[in-house]
């Protein structure tokens, strides 16, 4: 079956490069916004019979889901036979139990909204804690890619004596894989939750390690307060300030600005567009996609 990459507007540097790497063609799509604010796509290439593979990361999600929605459904109207959806960055699988009295468990809600629409979804470090398994919330076939090997290539080729840190618990499963690949000593820590924008993390004594390069590897980068609060420490107990290296750079508000303030190093990869991508993903989604067969 022919395959034709489409992508959701801003991710046209990852369509890009995996159209390269795998000879795929691109199809335009013109999304044109209504004075009134509402969508309306226009495919300007023939999708019949194709596989039709949407790039789209969903940073900023309630925003982009319609037009993701409308994407994909014109597609399957204008004779797509299979569609799959490229989600570098898989939104609200934080929220994935009732943290409080009342609260939906969004995670589970937006898989249900997304199944529907596509007959696989492949994404890139999903923030799979108490939800272990994609495949527990989707209902569609999920590839579930780490970009371990990618960060630890990065800090091999650019840091020199790395110490590296996991903020949380949560950041267990990935700091460890990167330091093992990367050959350098790691340490996992506690953090609690207090607020959206106020974290509170134990730190132990580094002291030994003195004379290393401290560097914070998390999944997700929002408010940037696990990163910020963390950096602080380091810098109280004498440390340079770290680098801080997240799969996805969300960066609400003004998160970067701060990390920078503080003279930390920011190093994303580019599963969201944003100046701090130093990590490029495309090889290794590409390298996914060419083994990808769904029925
Ligand atoms: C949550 O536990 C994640 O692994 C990240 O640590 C968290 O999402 C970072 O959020 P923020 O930048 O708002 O502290």
């Amino acid at each position: 079956m022919r395959k034709i990459l489409v992508c959701l507007p801003g991710n046209e540097i990852l369509q890009n490069n995996i159209s390269k790497i795998l000879n795929i063609p691109i199809g335009d799509v013109d999304f044109h916004i209504f004075p009134d604010e509402e969508t309306c796509i226009r495919l300007l290439f023939d999708c019949h019979n194709a596989e039709i593979i949407i790039i789209g990361s969903l940073d900023k999600p309630n925003k982009k889901m319609l037009p993701l929605i409308l994407l994909a459904q014109t597609c399957r109207d204008l004779g797509a036979k299979k569609i799959g959806l490229v989600t570098p960055y898989l939104a609200y699988m934080r929220q994935d139990k009732r943290f409080q009295e009342g609260q939906g468990v969004s995670a589970g809600y937006f898989a249900k909204l997304i199944s529907p629409f596509f007959d696989w979804l492949l994404c890139v470090s999903p923030h799979l804690h108490r939800i272990k398994n994609l495949n527990e919330i989707y209902t569609i076939p999920t590839f579930v890619l780490q970009a371990t090997v990618e960060i630890a290539n990065w800090i091999k080729l650019n840091v020199h004596h790395p110490l590296l840190i996991g903020p949380d618990s949560e950041s267990e499963q990935w700091v460890e894989s990167i330091s093992k690949l990367a050959n350098s000593p790691c340490f996992v820590l506690e953090k609690t939750r207090h607020g959206d924008k106020d974290v509170s993390i134990q730190m132990p004594d580094f002291k030994q390690w003195n004379s290393a390069t401290p560097i914070i590897v998390d999944d997700i980068i929002s408010s940037g307060q696990t990163l910020l609060t963390l950096a602080k420490q380091l810098v109280q107990a004498h440390f340079p300030p770290p680098i801080c290296i997240g799969v996805h750079g969300l960066f609400a508000e003004n998160a970067y600005a701060q990390l920078q303030l503080l003279g930390c190093e920011v190093i994303t990869t580019n599963s969201i567009p944003h100046p701090s991508n130093k990590i490029d993903l495309s090889k290794l989604i590409a390298t996914q996609l060419k083994s990808i067969q769904v029925d």
